[in-house]
């Protein structure tokens, strides 16, 4: 699929069958998913900046390359589960600046209910939007259309989201078609609640062990 981008890595594919297994704990669900999160975040950040740098190990001196600190990415997590990537993704990226964005499916219509938006001024650097979940892409949707509102050029934008509906992707293709979307699985289709089959349920309840 274009600008669909998988992560087919063996420890990726095993720690997504596990978490997608019902009998997986909240303790398992959540160390599963912050695993996937690191291989994903890593695919999505590709493209960093780098900068060279004069350094001395103990044998001699040599030029290096480190993060290019002034790119100062934002992490966007879509609440609650956009949380899962985006504490492993400020953990690799210290730097990085982290914006909010509420928003909770409304369990009839299945339409994104806004909730929160707390977002820094500057937003003209890279951004990483990180949800979970892609079902019908309402949400991501609804996230994107903030971030468009306040300016954001769509050329700065990489999504991540661990499990994809083809039905989310093809609404996100008619809106913003040449988005870069990382992720480790396109499942099968959605079911009659507009839940992703095969799916994994609920991330946000799942990941807080808030179900039930
Ligand atoms: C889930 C998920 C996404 C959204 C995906 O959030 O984390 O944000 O649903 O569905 P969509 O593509 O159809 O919009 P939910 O609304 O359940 O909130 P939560 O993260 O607080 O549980
Ligand atoms: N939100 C989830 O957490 N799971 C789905 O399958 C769909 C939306």
């Amino acid at each position: 699929m274009q600008n669909v981008y998988m992560n087919t890595h063996p420890i990726v594919q095993d720690r997504l069958t596990r978490l997608r297994d019902k009998g997986a704990s909240p303790q398992e669900f959540r160390s599963y998913l912050n695993e996937i999160a690191m291989f994903l975040v890593i695919d999505a950040t590709c493209n960093l900046p780098i900068s060279p740098t004069i350094i001395e190990t103990p044998v001699a001196q040599m030029e290096g390359a480190v993060l290019d600190d002034t790119s100062n990415p934002l992490i966007v997590p879509i609440l609650r589960a956009g949380l899962a990537f985006s504490d492993t993704m400020s953990r690799i990226l210290p730097h990085a600046d982290t914006g909010h964005i509420g928003l909770c499916r409304d369990p009839e219509t299945h339409e994104p209910v806004e909730y929160l938006v707390r977002l820094p001024k500057n937003l003209d650097r890279p951004i990483f939007v990180v949800d979970p979940m892609l079902a019908t892409g309402g949400s991501m949707i609804g996230t994107l259309d903030i971030l468009i509102a306040r300016g954001v050029d769509m050329k700065n934008i990489k999504i991540i989201t661990l499990v994809c509906a083809p039905e989310g992707i093809a609404s996100l293709r008619v809106k913003y078609p040449t988005l870069d979307i990382y992720t480790a699985a396109v499942d099968s289709h959605l079911n009659d609640h507009a839940y992703i089959v095969p799916g994994l349920g609920d991330a946000g309840d799942r990941y807080f062990g808030t179900e039930g």
